[in-house]
């Protein structure tokens, strides 16, 4: 097999809109910062109860769907997601398994923050091409909401849920045509959850102060954004020998919208050739590329045939980028 294709794309949000101005009434924050900063206008988040895998299943029905598919047909689910039903078992990917029915399926989780849809597609296309998997679901879904603190106005303007969900297959033709990995685990204290501490005989105990919640150095963040999204794409193009004029679309992560105008600045890019969805979703992390990708069908701004660059950065630090042909 020489190459995987994406087959179909689809994503699910939840129901429930959380808009800037309910923000107003949390937090000493208004609509006109918001929107200023980081393009934000709205952002969806899940209901009690409502889980990662249950965001997850809902896309990847659709997904299934779309590509004619049934669950039994699917011999491996990669799940990207730093919000896991459980904090460590079982994974999120065997919760959709079981959910879905894919009985046939091996499952598992993979953890690389906000570049998490890019690492799995890349773990997806080594998979079909090197150990023979023919129907692979790769997953993005959060529910970051649960993670965020609903009293910091620096972080929780920015977090949201949603899922998006595709389905890889072997191809003959150009599908994933290159997808380029990074981390630096010297930056990860930019963007981490401290964990809480197990209170057991045996741990350390809590230096006090250490919450669940997400923890972030926005400014510092926002630089290393813009030049690492923008290099690995350099990266993918060159490694994929494709000509940046012939991209169609690029879907960069959505963490705000003055970080994808920068790098669309570098690459010289006008912004019909970007996809933007933060303004309505926020940050979902893991799911924001796959949302973007399926929604750009959805509008009809890409199309089979079509190449497409995907550039992504997040939490460890974690960056990658893919271009492919659909
Ligand atoms: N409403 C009103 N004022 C606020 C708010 C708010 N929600 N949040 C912060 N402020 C204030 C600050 O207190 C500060 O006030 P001061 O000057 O009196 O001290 C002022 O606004 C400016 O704050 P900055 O943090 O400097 O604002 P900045 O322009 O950097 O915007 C932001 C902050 C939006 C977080 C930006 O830095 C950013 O987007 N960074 C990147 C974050 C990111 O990408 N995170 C995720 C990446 S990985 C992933 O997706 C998981």
């Amino acid at each position: 097999v020489l190459y995987s294709k994406v087959a179909s794309i689809a994503y699910h949000v939840p129901s429930r809109v959380l808009s800037n101005q309910d923000l107003e009434a949390m937090v000493d924050t208004n609509d006109e910062w918001i929107r200023t900063r980081t393009g934000i206008h709205q952002r969806h988040v899940a209901e009690p109860g409502e889980k990662t895998s249950d965001l997850a299943c809902e896309a990847a029905r659709k997904a299934l769907n779309n590509a004619g598919l049934r669950p039994e047909d699917i011999d491996l689910i990669i799940l990207a997601t730093i919000t896991p039903d459980h904090f460590c078992m079982p994974s999120t990917a065997c919760e959709v398994q079981r959910k879905l029915g894919a009985t046939r399926a091996a499952a598992f989780d993979l953890q690389a923050a906000c570049t998490g849809f890019i690492y799995a597609m890349k773990v997806a296309d080594s998979m079909i091409r090197a150990a023979g998997y023919q129907r692979v679901l790769v997953i993005g879904a959060e529910t970051l909401s649960s993670i965020t603190d609903w009293t910091d106005r620096g972080t929780c303007i920015l977090f949201s849920d949603g899922a998006g969900a595709a389905v890889l297959v072997p191809s003959q033709e150009p599908g994933v045509q290159s997808c380029i990995l990074h981390s630096d685990g010297n930056y990860g204290d930019m963007l981490m959850t401290p964990r809480v501490n197990s209170d057991t005989p045996f741990a350390e105990r809590s230096r006090g102060g250490d919450v669940g919640f997400i923890q972030m150095r926005g400014n510092e963040l926002f630089k290393v954004a813009v030049k690492n999204m923008s290099d690995v794409l350099q990266e993918a193009l060159e490694a994929s020998g494709v000509n940046e004029k012939d991209i169609s679309l690029v879907i960069p992560h959505q963490a705000n919208i003055r970080i994808i105008e920068a790098v669309a600045k570098r690459f010289g890019l006008s912004m019909d050739r970007v996809m933007v969805t933060v303004d309505r979703y926020g940050n979902n992390s893991a799911a924001t590329i796959p949302i973007a990708w399926a929604e750009a069908l959805e509008q009809g701004k890409i199309q089979t045939g079509d190449t497409i660059a995907l550039t992504a950065f997040g939490g460890g630090l974690t960056w990658g980028s893919a271009i492919v042909t659909i």
